[in-house]
């Protein structure tokens, strides 16, 4: 067999060191290829032994054919150098190597270092059904608890969040944040900086300074800019058509105004201003001009008036103080639901320690936890 002949790309996949490094790119295009090739390298020129290398996939069957990729390239290895001995090596301590899923490598972590996270050594995973059942029963009791106690925050966000029919809009609302902040290496920190978000400094007079304000106004940037493109375009289109002359001219004046509207980007105040006073002029009415561009152009600005009228402007629909009085009425309401699933998460948590359990969640944190105290 001829030897593979890399790419430039692939090459740097293969013998970048000491970063991280995150390789994409389409599907076959030889990104296994390139990671078993990284791995053979480090076999080979760095004398690593195969088991001290950790593979981790996200499926059984990538894992597999990992394995079966690194045995085979050895192989290949040693038809060119036969007499390798560390080469022979690596192909018994393939069996022992960590090539595996990521659920099955935290699942060693846990069960090798159960002790260090207050596990008892003889913990099972639960599977879907019990824990919704778990999750439901620790959130019914948590509520209960609440509307005992008359708890004064909890029944804010009941009359915030629910109707008159039942409690389970709230009880939807905790379980989706619960199992949304779960992706995240650290959940409850993850949710107390996103609540921080919303909690907008007293000094702040400008909305668009704040993480709200400037993802809004570079939406309305990117829609602002688009709209300025298309209406160019067609004035430049129609410029040396002189019967097109007062068309041209109403396009000429929605461009100036689009521009000054991108001028005062920076103030969100002065973007609301200048966005909700953009004047599209009326178009004119000449029944002797029969060009097709004069329709064409017609199309395109109402495409425009529509996008700024209904699109654009009700996105900055508010002046900068009133928005940012709307947060601050928010923020005590956020922070209160916050609260309250972070409750149910230690609750939860304690649950499934009383019934010796883990959930597909916990595996990943808990080896998490476990590498990091080591
Ligand atoms: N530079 C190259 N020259 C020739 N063949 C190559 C090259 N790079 C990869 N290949 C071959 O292309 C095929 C697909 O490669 P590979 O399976 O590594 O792709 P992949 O990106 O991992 O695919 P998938 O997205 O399906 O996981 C393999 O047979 C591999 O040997
Ligand atoms: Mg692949």
């Amino acid at each position: 067999m001829s030897k593979v002949k890399w790419t430039n790309e692939q090459l740097q996949a293969i013998q970048e060191k000491g970063s991280n490094l995150l390789v994409a790119a389409a599907a076959g295009s030889g990104k296994t290829a390139v990671l078993v090739e990284r791995i053979i390298h480090k076999i080979i020129d760095e004398k690593m032994d195969i088991n001290k290398i950790l593979v981790v996939t996200f499926t059984n069957a990538a894992a597999s054919e990992m394995r079966e990729r690194i045995l085979e390239a050895i192989y290949k290895k040693l038809e060119e150098e036969p007499q390798n001995t560390h080469l022979q090596r690596q192909i018994t301590l393939l069996n022992k190597a960590s090539i595996c899923t990521i659920h099955s490598f935290c699942l060693e972590v846990i069960r090798n270092y159960f002790y260090e996270i207050d596990m008892p050594s003889n913990f099972r995973i639960a599977d879907t059904a019990e824990i919704a059942l778990l999750k439901q029963d620790t959130l019914d009791d948590l509520f209960e608890q609440k509307y005992e106690k008359n708890d004064e925050n909890f029944i804010n966000l009941i009359e915030t969040y629910t109707n008159y029919r039942g409690d389970e809009p709230l009880q939807e609302l905790v379980l989706t944040i619960y199992d949304f902040i779960q992706s995240s290496p650290f959940p409850e920190k993850w949710l107390e900086e996103k609540l921080n978000e919303f909690k907008i400094d007293d000094s702040i007079n400008n909305f668009s300074e704040t993480v709200w304000g400037k993802i809004l106004i570079d939406h309305v940037r990117e829609g602002l800019e688009e709209c300025l493109l298309n209406l160019k375009n067609i004035h430049n289109k129609m410029q040396p058509y002189v019967e097109l002359a007062k068309f041209t001219n109403t396009i000429s004046g929605d461009i100036i105004q689009i521009e000054d509207a991108i001028s005062t980007l920076d103030s969100w105040d002065d973007t609301y201003k200048k966005l909700n006073n953009i004047d599209f002029k009326k178009w004119p009415i000449d029944k002797k001009v029969t060009l097709d561009l004069k329709e064409e152009a017609k199309a395109i600005r109402d495409r425009v008036r529509k996008k700024v009228k209904e699109g654009l402007c009700k996105i900055i629909c508010k002046n900068s103080s009133s928005i940012c009085s709307d947060f601050t009425q928010m923020y005590p309401i956020l922070q209160n639901l916050c609260n309250l699933t972070l409750e149910f998460a230690q609750n939860f948590a304690k649950c499934k320690k009383e019934k010796n359990c883990i959930d597909f969640n916990d595996i990943e944190h808990f080896a998490l936890k476990i590498l990091l105290r080591k």
